[in-house]
């Protein structure tokens, strides 16, 4: 073998067993560079006779090829091997399922109100709506209840403040949604079927009241308009409210200013357990106020009791939605407390970040 021979036998094999480029480099240097073994043979080309140079001169530029060439493809192959290796690390599945994403969830009172807005609208019932400061006739006189009656007092009004100087009676925040029944009877005048969901205030705070709470406001006048129409109407809402094939409902006298006669509903249910079942057993649960529109609510309303007559319920929302949903006190929904509405599947999963910890 010629020194030739072996230099190019020890270089092809260091190019083929080197693993990296900084190894390449190392070999290109030792062989190529200036001060490389094959440089310092080119050197001695200079020394040669004309024949010897001619012949080792181009044996030497081949080898010099060769080896170029070895370090071009060797370089070439370890730089697809790095892409091969990073296109598998780097690997993405997209047949994994999307990350779920934290939703909001309707809080039970929105819920409700909604269920009973589309239980009375099925019944031809449309949604009317008054301010919640509403003005002292409003709120009372119209609804025949006179400055001196005890009524006011029973509500445990909110009153707005006005001017010391200022004689008008002030504002209230409604006691009830009862003002709404007068505002839709002079927008629409006889017959009319209206419903009033929103909110109402009263100075009343312990686990089962809070001083703002919501009700749903029920209307409907025309020619014969009886208490039989108010039974139907209040049975077929509570059946499919609550969900039950049948329920009992209990007219009890009783007595608002604004309604002759008046009627407290009780609804049949249970208590086994703790647990409530509507529509069985021999309890019964007051759910809400009603009776027929006394002639001067008609009149005030700009309606003729001598032509309409017409019944009026109210029925509290967050009481009806606690007993739908079995929740015992108000802390789901005036704290927002998360646990409980929670608890009775109403408040969006997963809340640690803002919330803290909450355990599923
Ligand atoms: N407004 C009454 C209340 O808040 C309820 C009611 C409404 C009673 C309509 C009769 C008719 O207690």
């Amino acid at each position: 073998m010629t020194t030739l021979d072996v230099l190019k036998a020890k270089y092809l094999e260091g190019i083929a067993a080197a693993a990296d480029e900084a190894s390449l480099e190392e070999i290109r240097l030792a062989a190529l560079g200036k001060k490389g073994e094959i440089s310092l043979k080119m050197r001695e080309l200079g020394q040669m006779t004309p024949e010897e140079r001619t012949t080792t001169g181009a044996a030497l530029n081949r080898l010099k090829d060769e080896i170029d060439a070895a370090l071009r493809a060797k370089k070439e192959a370890l730089a697809d091997a790095a892409l091969d290796a990073r296109l598998k690390s780097e690997w993405l599945d997209v047949t994994l399922p999307g990350r779920p994403r934290r939703a909001g969830t309707i809080h039970p009172v929105s819920q409700v109100m909604d269920e009973v807005t589309a239980i009375f609208a099925d019944m031809g019932f449309a949604v009317a709506e008054g301010p919640q400061v509403e003005s002292d006739w409003y709120n009372f006189d119209a609804l025949n209840i006179a400055p001196e009656h005890p009524a006011r007092q029973e509500h445990d009004t909110f009153f707005m403040a006005r001017d010391a100087a200022d004689p008008r009676p002030p504002h209230v925040l409604r006691t009830h949604t009862s003002p709404v029944q007068i505002r839709a009877m002079q927008a629409k005048g006889a017959p009319i079927r209206v419903i009033a969901p929103g909110r109402v205030y009263r100075m009343d705070m312990d686990q089962t009241h809070a001083p703002m709470f919501h009700q749903v406001e029920g209307l409907a006048i025309g020619r014969d308009i009886s208490m039989a129409n108010l039974k139907w109407v209040l049975e077929e809402f509570c059946k499919t409210f609550f969900e039950v094939p049948s329920v009992e409902l209990r007219f009890r006298a009783s007595h608002f200013p604004f309604t002759e006669p008046s009627a407290e509903v009780d609804i049949r249910c249970s208590w086994e357990g703790g647990q409530l079942k509507i529509g069985e057993g021999n309890s019964w649960l007051e759910i809400l106020g009603s009776g027929m529109v006394h002639p001067k609510v008609l009149a005030a309303g700009g309606i003729d009791p001598n032509e309409y007559q017409g019944f009026a319920f109210g029925v509290g929302i967050d009481r009806i939605a606690m007993l739908k949903y079995g929740i015992p006190d108000l802390r789901a929904f005036f704290e927002s407390d998360l646990r409980w509405l929670k608890h009775y599947g109403f408040a969006a999963l997963d809340l640690p970040t803002v919330f803290g910890g909450l355990s599923k």
